[in-house]
């Protein structure tokens, strides 16, 4: 054979083992970008970060909002006490729901959740959030209301449940975040905090009252 075909014959073959090496190189390396693609398919697509702007849109928001109105389907407002707290103006005063154990329970275990940070697990405003934000003494705090002192043991529980769901001058909203029902269990476990805050003696049976002076 000459020579000149016999260098071309191992130029060749090398360069027939670029792709196979390629793929091995591919296979083993661990790279945030796609290995080999030649498909792009629909992998790759223009996308807007969450709370960006937009050109998009007419309103430069990336991020859409509800149409006006909407509700989930199974928050459709068919009963006003319910649903608001309110029936025609005025806030009901009793729970629209009968009140069990294992709604308490669940209103303790949601109420530790999303109201203690703030409040306290007793309800008092001593929480540790309110520890940690008054002795930076930024003058900025408002004080976690005392959710079981008398101004608020006298709110009915309607405007409670409103409070929760709208929020209240520096308070933010929670109903958002916390179903209809599962409000109403916070309201529920409110009461039983507010009771528990406010006992005296003659809630005792007369029988213990002298196990505790
Ligand atoms: C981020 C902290 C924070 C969280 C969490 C929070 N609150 Fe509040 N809440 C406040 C502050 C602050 C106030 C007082 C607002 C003001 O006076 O401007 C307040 C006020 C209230 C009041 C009104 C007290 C009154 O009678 O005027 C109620 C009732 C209440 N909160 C209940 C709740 C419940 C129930 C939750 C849980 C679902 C909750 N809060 C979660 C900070 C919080």
């Amino acid at each position: 054979m000459p020579k000149p075909l016999i260098y071309i014959l191992v130029v060749l073959s090398a360069i027939t083992l670029v792709p196979l090496a390629y793929l091995a190189l591919m296979r083993s390396t661990d790279q945030p970008v796609p290995r080999i693609q030649v498909v792009y398919d629909m992998d790759t697509q223009p996308r807007a970060k969450a709370q960006t702007v937009s050109d998009f849109f007419s309103d430069g928001h990336s991020a859409r909002r509800f149409p006006e109105g909407t509700v989930a389907q199974n928050e459709a407002a068919t009963d006003d006490a319910y649903a608001f707290g309110k029936q025609d103006t005025t806030w009901i005063t009793h729970l629209p729901v009968p009140i069990t154990r294992e709604m308490l329970t669940r209103g303790r275990e949601r109420f530790d959740i999303f109201c203690a940070s703030c409040h306290g697990r007793l309800g008092d405003g001593k929480s540790l959030v309110h520890q940690r934000a008054s002795s930076l003494g930024e003058g900025t705090w408002t004080p976690p209301a005392d959710i079981t002192a008398k101004t608020t043991v006298d709110r009915p529980s309607g405007e409670l449940f409103d409070i929760i769901s709208n929020g209240v001058r520096n308070m933010p909203a929670y109903g958002p975040q916390i179903p209809v029902a599962d409000r109403w269990a916070v309201v529920a476990y409110l009461r039983a905090l507010q009771r528990a805050a406010n006992g005296q003696l003659e809630d005792v049976p007369v029988d213990r009252r002298n196990r505790i002076q």
